[in-house]
């Protein structure tokens, strides 16, 4: 920590001294806790200018495209490691030994399962159900279900919460998948890997042997490592307000993932694709670009800008090169992919991109490997609740092992009546 200080200078008021507080790296902090005494509040809606947390667990440099997990470049996790070594690595803050991570994949194969009852919960919804209609509720009924660790003070209840979330989600998200087609439910397949056990449940149909394609499970477990954790994202930030009141974990996650659904979060990677599917053509390009240049038309391109980035998503230059390797490795000659790349290098050459520093980030090319996958645009967004989950229960055991950790409760400006006389009737 520095010992560096703003000094503020209120109206009437001695000048106030403020810490600054500095990381292990990014911007540094002013510590504005003892404002209060001065009778102001901070004021920035959409927190632009905001740390809500102090954090370990991932790093982003926005003008330098840098993302890091416990100290490790994106890139190099996603060539060299796994979603399960990710999960690790997240929950833990170090690589597994070989014996650690053993042990860890053996308790997440071995709570794939979900209660027999929780599948009945599946028939109430109306067989067009948006899976991720789903799974807000089938995550939030798991609080339901688990009545053997809702001591969340006690840290072996967190842990088997975490462990249950990560196991099952996969499970889960096939599942609402399944229902929305028709088909059974698959059971779990303990002796395939994670990302090969999630494409059988999804995918294998009783009248036919299945068979993991491992490019695929390759492209899931990569998909899965690029969208596990992105610091204090909309979603992220919203399980760690959830969680701070001490709610059910389960509860924590399903607004996670009710926060995640938006398409200017994660919902982007289905917005996306049907944007590309109304452009269509590469010819109708210009005229799109146009509408997300002109004020008047709240048309954004989706897959496109970043609150955080100012440069290049890290994440997106690693589903770029796995999108050309899926489509080559499926010989899929997608024209939507013809579209993206020019729409890429159009928008990258306008002024008004360049100036606005919009780049495209992880969702512009994440639904078209899915699509490649046989992934209905539906199911887009529910992919990346899994692959986040991990995010988000790291952060929700960061914040409750943290000492002094307080419940969230933001400030106003109150902009409203004040003191009115109550009509006489
Ligand atoms: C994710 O936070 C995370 O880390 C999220 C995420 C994660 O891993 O958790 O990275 C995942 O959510 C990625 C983002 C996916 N969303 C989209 O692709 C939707 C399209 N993008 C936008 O809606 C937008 O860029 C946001 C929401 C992502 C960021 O919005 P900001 O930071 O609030 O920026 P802004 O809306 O204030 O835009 C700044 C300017 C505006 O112009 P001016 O008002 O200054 O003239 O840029 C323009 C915007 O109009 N702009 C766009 C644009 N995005 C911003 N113009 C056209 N198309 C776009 N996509």
């Amino acid at each position: 920590m520095s010992d560096k200080k703003a000094i503020l200078h209120l109206p009437g008021q001695e000048p106030v001294e403020l810490p600054i507080l500095s990381g292990a790296a990014g911007n540094d902090v002013i510590d504005i806790r003892s404002l209060g005494k001065t009778g102001y509040f901070t004021y920035d809606p959409g927190f632009l200018a905001t740390a809500s947390c102090e954090s370990a667990i991932t790093f982003i440099d926005g003008d330098k495209g840098i993302l890091e997990h416990r100290g490790y470049p994106i890139d190099v996790l996603a060539e060299k490691s796994d979603y399960l070594e990710v999960c690790y690595l997240l929950l833990n803050g170090q690589l597994p030994s070989s014996e650690e991570f053993t042990k860890f994949k053996h308790i997440v194969l071995h709570h794939t399962m979900l209660h027999e009852q929780l599948v009945a919960f599946y028939r109430g919804f109306r067989r067009d159900s948006h899976p991720m209609a789903i799974m807000c509720g089938v995550v939030g009924a798991l609080s339901a279900f688990y009545h053997d660790s809702l001591d969340i003070s006690n840290e072996s209840c967190r842990e088997i919460a975490a462990f249950r979330l990560i196991s099952k989600m996969p499970t889960l998200a096939a599942m609402s998948y399944k229902y929305s087609m028709g088909q059974p439910f698959v059971y779990p397949d303990n002796t395939l890997s994670y990302a090969g056990n999630f494409l059988k449940m999804m995918f294998s149909i009783p009248c036919e042997e299945y068979v993991v394609n491992p490019v695929l499970e390759s492209a899931m477990d990569k998909i899965l490592i690029l969208h596990a954790d992105h610091e204090q994202n909309a979603s992220t930030s919203t399980v760690r307000l959830a969680g701070s009141s001490g709610a059910n974990p389960f509860a924590c996650i399903a607004a996670g993932i009710a926060s995640l659904w938006g398409p200017a979060h994660g919902g982007a990677n289905e917005a996306c694709l049907e944007m590309l599917e109304e452009i269509g053509s590469v010819d109708r390009i210009p005229e799109f670009i146009a509408k997300a240049k002109d004020k008047s038309d709240p048309f954004r391109l989706m897959g496109f800008g970043h609150r955080v980035y100012k440069n290049h998503d890290p994440r997106a230059t690693v589903m770029r090169k796995t999108c050309h390797e899926v489509l080559d490795e499926l010989k899929i000659d997608d024209p939507l992919l013809d579209v993206a790349m020019e729409l890429e290098r159009i928008a990258l050459e306008d002024p008004y991109f360049i100036e606005k520093k919009l780049y495209p980030n992880v969702d512009f090319y994440s639904g078209i490997v899915l699509r490649a996958m046989g992934i209905p645009r539906t199911m887009f967004t529910v992919i990346f609740a899994v692959s986040r989950t991990i995010g988000w229960i790291s952060h929700w055991k960061e914040m409750l092992d943290q000492p002094g950790q307080k419940i969230g409760r933001p400030r106003q400006l109150y902009t409203g009546e004040v003191d009115l006389d109550y009509p006489d009737k």
